[in-house]
């Protein structure tokens, strides 16, 4: 039974105050989770509250949203048993009693809706993997490492925010690990060599102001066959576009060029052709709904279309796009949508609709590893966690080590059937 629920303002790994929640039951156990926070934040996102006081951290304090776990939503939880998560999550979400958690917020929330699924975990004494997913849960992710940051998450002049590795012919989970460390390395190298700046972007991806778009292709390329890789069979490479950012006024602003939707996709047509890519994310903006039907017709059956800011975890924007056949595959970000329950519901929806899931982190994250888990329990076969380099991403990466080892010989690495529209 929940007998308290406390909170506090920590920071995140962009220096940022955010929402940390613990929960204590009434057999002894406490556990706490905190909330990312992202920067190419989609429009149709649950509402993150910030307190807005300029005296305090530029405004971003989220005193309010910790004050709202102590003072509403602890309070409505208490003596409940936490092992029932989806009432909890239905209780939290009628406190707040908004369409988009705006009143209390979503990091409240969230913090409140994480801490609770650990504490039912760590009471019923199994690791959080096995007791969000059951004992069906053995999938082990494939990590796309994000190793070249642009966009909103570097201030360098690369348009595109991420460019992904993605070691689909490993045995193992720890064996892909591996592998794109080493070719991580090899590329910082590359870069040097090249003349480029290694400094790192907000997810531990190097931010080389590269000339174009495509040559940040080209590197990984190179880097994949220079640590001995075969791009394509055992490295396949990734995309995540975050158009949105760049889309103003019907138009996409890339590479110092003006694109059309459809010249857009063409484009993309170009790279596909050329790169072994798996998975392109947010390759178009989050409205524009007639050129992502377009691009999917063109390429989903080539290559995974992910939206992002398109679904925002929204298992009723992810509905809508099921039904107009747009995209075929659901980033997963906890914090878009506010809920544990939430967020499962739009995994299932996607995984009973045919396409498949991302679990992914947030630009700016901590020290939790909770997405790890949820990466297995779900059997999602994907995980996007950034660079290995940053210790709040590599905690991740880490947290699947253990789990393949907890789960020992019942541990499949999910390889290249994660992405099953490719073929090298
Ligand atoms: P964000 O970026 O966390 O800054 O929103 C991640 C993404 O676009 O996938
Ligand atoms: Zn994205």
């Amino acid at each position: 039974q929940i007998e308290a629920v406390g909170a506090r303002e920590i920071l995140d790994s962009r220096g940022n105050p955010t929402v940390e929640v613990e929960v204590l039951l009434d057999d002894g156990i406490v556990q706490r989770a905190a909330v990312p926070s992202g920067a190419s934040t989609g429009a149709f996102e649950a509402y993150e509250l910030r307190d807005g006081d300029k005296s305090r951290y530029g405004g971003k304090g989220v005193l309010k949203a910790v004050e709202a776990v102590i003072d509403e939503l602890g309070p409505a939880i208490e003596g409940m048993e936490a092992s029932e998560q989806r009432v909890i999550d239905e209780i939290l979400i009628e406190v707040d009693g908004t369409s988009n958690k705006g009143r209390v917020g979503a990091n409240a929330i969230l913090g409140v809706s994480l801490a609770v699924a650990k504490a039912a975990a760590d009471s019923s004494d199994l690791p959080l993997f096995r007791y969000l997913g059951g004992p069906n849960a053995h999938l082990l992710p494939v990590p796309l490492f994000n190793v070249i940051n642009g966009g909103e998450h570097a201030d360098n002049g690369i348009d595109m925010q991420e460019f992904f590795l993605a070691p689909i012919g490993a045995d193992t989970y720890a064996e892909s690990l591996r592998w794109g460390v080493e070719t991580y390395h090899v590329l910082r190298s590359e870069l040097k060599a090249a003349g480029y700046a290694t400094g790192l972007g907000d997810e531990g991806g190097f931010a080389p102001d590269l000339p174009s778009n495509r040559e940040g292709l080209e590197f990984l390329i190179k880097a994949i066959e220079k640590a001995g890789f075969t791009p394509g069979k055992d490295i396949a490479l990734g995309l995540d576009v975050a158009a949105t950012e760049f889309f103003k006024d019907g138009v996409y602003r890339l590479d110092n060029k003006d694109w059309t939707g459809p010249e857009l996709i063409e484009y993309y047509v170009g790279l596909v052709n050329d790169f072994p890519i798996v998975t392109i994310e947010d390759a178009l903006a989050e409205d524009d709904w007639d050129n992502w039907s377009l691009l999917t017709d063109a390429l989903g059956k080539k290559v995974q279309l992910v939206g992002d800011d398109l679904f925002v975890t929204n298992p009723q924007r992810l509905a809508d796009g099921i039904k107009r056949g747009v995209a075929n595959s659901l980033l997963v970000k906890v914090n878009q949508i506010g809920t544990l329950t939430e967020t499962f519901d739009a995994v299932s929806l996607a995984q009973r609709s045919g396409y498949t899931a991302m679990l992914s982190h947030r630009s700016g994250e901590t020290e939790d590893t909770m997405i790890a888990d949820l990466a297995v329990a779900t059997n999602a076969g994907q995980i996007k966690t950034g660079a290995p380099a940053r210790s709040e991403r590599v905690a991740k990466y880490n947290q699947l080590l253990r789990i393949e080892e907890e789960l020992g010989d019942a541990a499949v690495f999910a390889g290249a059937s994660a992405f099953p529209r490719f073929s090298a």
